[in-house]
């Protein structure tokens, strides 16, 4: 049974839910896990396999269960942040949700990106030697060098540049002028955070000031930015040309895509990116349409989620807080109560930087992270799997955080998706979000 956390008020989701927790105390593991697995099956789509989020104090005889069913086993933890042990699981023939018709997964894919859910590709892209290539550049960058390639011709010789917008991250940046560009061209290293313990780099390549230029509608000028990274990034041609990259866009998008903007990733162990949304204010039309995102080396976790399925998540987290008593400490009761009641009030929080006064809620590790796993939120991606985060604007897109899921240094390209010209009409997907499984967890311990 599901239900719309829209039409509950606070005081009336605890009873509902406190109903649903003896129900689910009497079921054994296997069907509590198929229960879970059930639940999320909608928002985790074809390309993600399933994730379960264990907690210390689960009975022995689900994580045994767990032991048994994963293919894989991680345990997330970020700028000093716990964020809980994930275990990935094949997922079971015929109870996920899979289609062998074309034209109804296409139909599919188009109401996923039209929701603003994640779409993951999995073996998207064979990485080939380009993984190795990457994990060595980041030797370079760290060192504060430049990528050892030629440039493409038309570009002058790139020249190291004093500019820093960000003092605390960025590390290093260089310049390049083409004819065939108004905006002079750059590439940037930088940490990922200015956390003690952030090891995790990336090198940007686009064009223009920061950030005044970002949301550049110029089709040469990315074409430009394009042929740069192509030059600097191991393995951006490769990501460029894939046939189940771009047929996936095209189908979303409705014409032929554009990928600029790339950006390195290296996520290292302990680091990673905060939950966080790419968008910014800009007529949708010819504006920036989502992110691909494409490893190339390493694994990494993800929890990637439409802002309105965030928002639910969000303020049915709020109402259980409230009703325990155990608010994030930088999170009045008052200010608290006011989102929990109101979605728009939620969705405006969630869209400011850094997620404005639910930061310590969103970013405060694995409760709120184990609720988003439950609901189906969460993925891994492993060399040559790509994921495609849609984007709508700041209130319609796909909120993502980033964990480091291997044991060293990981490699990955990141690029702006673009598409000049008119976007094709909306579809509306109804999306159903499930209550609270973290609810049910404490039922069964209860219920040992
Ligand atoms: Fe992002």
């Amino acid at each position: 049974m599901s239900e719309d956390h829209e039409e509950e008020s606070p005081s009336e989701g605890g009873a509902a839910w406190d109903d649903a927790d003896e129900a689910s105390a009497s079921l054994s593991p296997e069907q509590w896990l198929e229960e879970l697995l059930a639940e999320g099956r909608e928002a985790r789509g074809l390309g993600a396999r399933p994730i379960v989020q264990s907690s210390e104090d689960d009975p022995p005889e689900l994580l045994a269960l767990l032991e048994r069913r994963a293919r894989a086993r991680v345990e997330l933890r970020r700028r000093g942040v716990d964020h809980g042990t994930w275990y990935e699981l094949e997922a079971t023939p015929g109870s996920e949700d899979t289609t062998e018709d074309p034209a109804r997964e296409r139909a599919r894919q188009r109401a996923r990106f039209a929701a603003n859910r994640p779409l993951v590709l999995r073996s998207a892209v064979a990485p080939g030697e380009h993984g190795r290539e990457g994990l060595a550049l980041l030797e370079r960058v760290r060192a504060g060098l430049l990528p050892d390639a030629p440039l493409p011709p038309g570009l002058s010789p790139l020249e190291p540049s004093p500019l820093r917008p960000d003092p605390a991250r960025d590390r290093a940046r260089w310049v390049t002028r083409s004819q065939a560009s108004p905006l002079e061209l750059w590439a940037k290293a930088a940490l990922l955070s200015d956390h003690p313990d952030e090891e995790s780099w990336r090198l940007r390549v686009s064009a223009g000031r920061e950030p005044d230029d970002e949301g550049c509608r110029d089709d040469q000028v990315h074409q430009e930015v394009t042929r740069l990274a192509d030059a600097l990034l191991p393995g951006a041609p490769r990501v460029q040309a894939c046939q189940a990259i771009r047929s996936l866009l095209r189908e979303c998008l409705g014409g032929e895509p554009l990928l600029t903007q790339t950006i390195a990733y290296w996520n290292c162990p302990g680091g990673g990116a905060l939950l966080h949304h790419d968008a910014f204010e800009e007529p949708l039309e010819g504006g920036q349409r989502g992110v691909v995102y494409t490893q190339l080396a390493g694994r990494t976790a993800w929890v990637a989620v439409s802002s309105r399925e965030l928002g639910h998540e969000v303020q049915a987290a709020l109402r259980e807080l409230l009703t325990e008593g155990s608010l994030p400490t930088d999170l009045p009761r008052e200010r608290a109560w006011a989102l929990a009641s109101d979605p728009e009030q939620a969705a405006a929080e969630l869209a400011l930087p850094g997620c404005g006064a639910l930061a310590g809620l969103v970013h405060g590790g694995e409760p709120f992270t184990g609720r988003l796993v439950d609901s189906g939120h969460a993925f891994l991606l492993e060399a040559g799997d790509a994921v495609v985060l849609p984007n709508h604007g700041p209130r319609g897109t796909c909120f993502h955080g980033v964990f480091c899921a291997s044991a060293g240094p990981t490699y990955a390209l990141s690029s702006a998706v673009r598409r000049p010209g008119p976007p094709p009409a909306p579809e509306l997907e109804t999306v159903r979000i499930g209550r609270s499984r973290r609810s049910r967890r404490r039922s069964r311990r209860r219920g040992r």
